[in-house]
């Protein structure tokens, strides 16, 4: 099977754009499966900059580009993606991008939704990207969401709107909002279909015949394990399914299609919104690291809060999702540490423990375990071999390795994309 996927293993903002763009290059096709334009992928390409949240990362180089059903789609977001990327001279036609016909839409309600639950939540907040996700999703489970193939029905769209606004006028009036306007909505749909009908595929089958063909899948996870609604740090999550099982089900293919499955681990741990962070650090070590690491996020551009690697967390996120092999990135973000720390368990009221406990309010408590290893001088920034890195450095990445009983497959080594230590090529491994 030549199929790669691509998932982050930690809370997302791992690196996975230059990765997925270096793998990108290779494959025949590339989809997106889960998440929406909560995502942020930066890709850089010679000199130019690209930001995706939405558009797969292949969609830069011209390869065949898809988004599953599993993704929630704002068709606003993506005309303005579309035309952004359109300005760097990128073309995206329906012969690039095809959208399964069966996408749930975000509309206005949802973003409505989204931050007005935040703005009432105070100290409880999700820190969400309010971007609606999670009201999306929950119409999609609700079955009463309004999905791509709609669009081309919209003279029989009165019983949906029917029983979505009846839902969300009741949620809209306990924060005193005025109800749905209706024909606001329904104008805004007519508007919007012309541009998000000709890119609509039923996409299960494209991917069917390329499979059948032999074609390259590569398959571009969003977010992080830690951010999945099953697996994560509930109810701190997104409302998807990050793992890499979700590929078969948010694309349309069998669990059997999903091939190797690479990890994006940060050799540090960044977290953007609200929720626990064992190797979280408040001090001058942190403002470093995000320093450094240029730790603002891609789409909201809130400041990521950074800690030492957690190896307990990588661990289970790897075990969960059947990684094959990591790409470690933003080793260089370490170059020149004394002393660099590796979380290798928690203890909990006297308790040792080698995975993360279930509840909340042990996450929070949690005390980690440190291993202490002594940096390395000079520095790994643009190294494509092993022989360009510092012994110590190689060092940690096998402890790394080890702790997370999982091989590394790619190390990255700066944002450019050939600047990476190839170990075991995904593709043809
Ligand atoms: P939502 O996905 O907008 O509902 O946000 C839920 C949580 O997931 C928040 O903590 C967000 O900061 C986080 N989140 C969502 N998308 C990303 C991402 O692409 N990278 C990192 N964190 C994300």
């Amino acid at each position: 099977m030549a199929n790669v996927t691509v998932i982050g293993v930690q809370w997302g903002d791992e690196g996975k754009g230059k990765i997925v763009d270096w793998l990108a290059s290779r494959a025949d096709i590339v989809v997106r499966f889960q998440g929406g334009h909560n995502a942020g992928h930066t890709l850089v390409v010679g000199d130019q900059v690209y930001k995706l949240s939405l558009l797969p990362s292949g969609i830069v180089r011209g390869t065949p580009s898809v988004i599953g059903n599993g993704v929630v789609l704002d068709p606003w977001a993506l005309k303005a993606e579309v035309e952004k990327i359109a300005g760097q001279g990128v073309a995206v036609t329906p012969d690039v991008l095809r959208i399964a016909e069966t996408c749930p839409l975000i509309l206005s309600l949802h973003r409505d939704l989204d931050g007005l639950r935040e703005d009432a939540s105070g100290a409880g907040k999700i820190g969400t990207t309010r971007r609606g996700i999670g009201p999306a999703y929950e119409d999609k489970v609700g079955r009463r969401a309004i999905r791509v193939c709609d669009l081309a029905h919209l003279n029989q769209l009165e019983p949906q709107l029917d029983r979505l606004c009846a839902h969300h006028d009741a949620l809209r009036a306990g924060f005193s909002e005025q109800p749905v306007d209706r024909e606001a909505l329904l104008a805004e749909l007519r508007e919007i279909a012309p541009f998000v009908l000709p890119y609509a595929k039923p996409v299960w089958r494209d991917l069917d015949v390329a499979l059948r063909a032999g074609k390259k899948i590569l398959f571009e996870g969003a977010q992080g394990v830690l951010l999945d609604v099953d697996h994560g740090t509930y109810p701190f999550v997104t409302s998807s399914n990050t793992v890499a099982g979700t590929t078969g089900s948010g694309s349309g293919i069998g669990p059997n299609a999903a091939g190797f499955v690479l990890g994006i681990v940060k050799a540090y741990t960044t977290r953007v919104g609200s929720g626990p962070f064992p190797t979280e650090l408040d001090d001058a070590t942190g403002q470093q690291l995000g320093e450094r690491g240029h730790e603002f996020g891609t789409v909201t551009g809130r400041k990521r809060r950074c800690g030492w690697f957690d190896a307990v967390l990588v661990r289970q996120a790897a075990a969960i999702s059947g990684v094959t092999g990591i790409a470690l990135t933003k080793l260089d973000v370490l170059d020149g540490f004394d002393t660099i720390r590796i979380c290798t368990g928690y203890t909990l009221d006297g308790k040792d423990y080698d995975y993360l406990p279930p509840h909340p309010a042990d996450q929070a408590r949690v005390e980690p375990v440190y291993e202490d290893f002594k940096g390395w001088s000079g520095t790994t920034a643009g190294a494509r071999s092993w022989a360009d890195l510092p012994a110590r450095a190689i060092k940690y990445v096998r402890r790394i390795e080890e702790l997370i009983r999982c091989p590394v497959a790619l190390v990255s080594t700066s944002p450019q994309r050939d600047d990476t230590i190839l170990v075991r090529d995904p593709f043809s491994a």
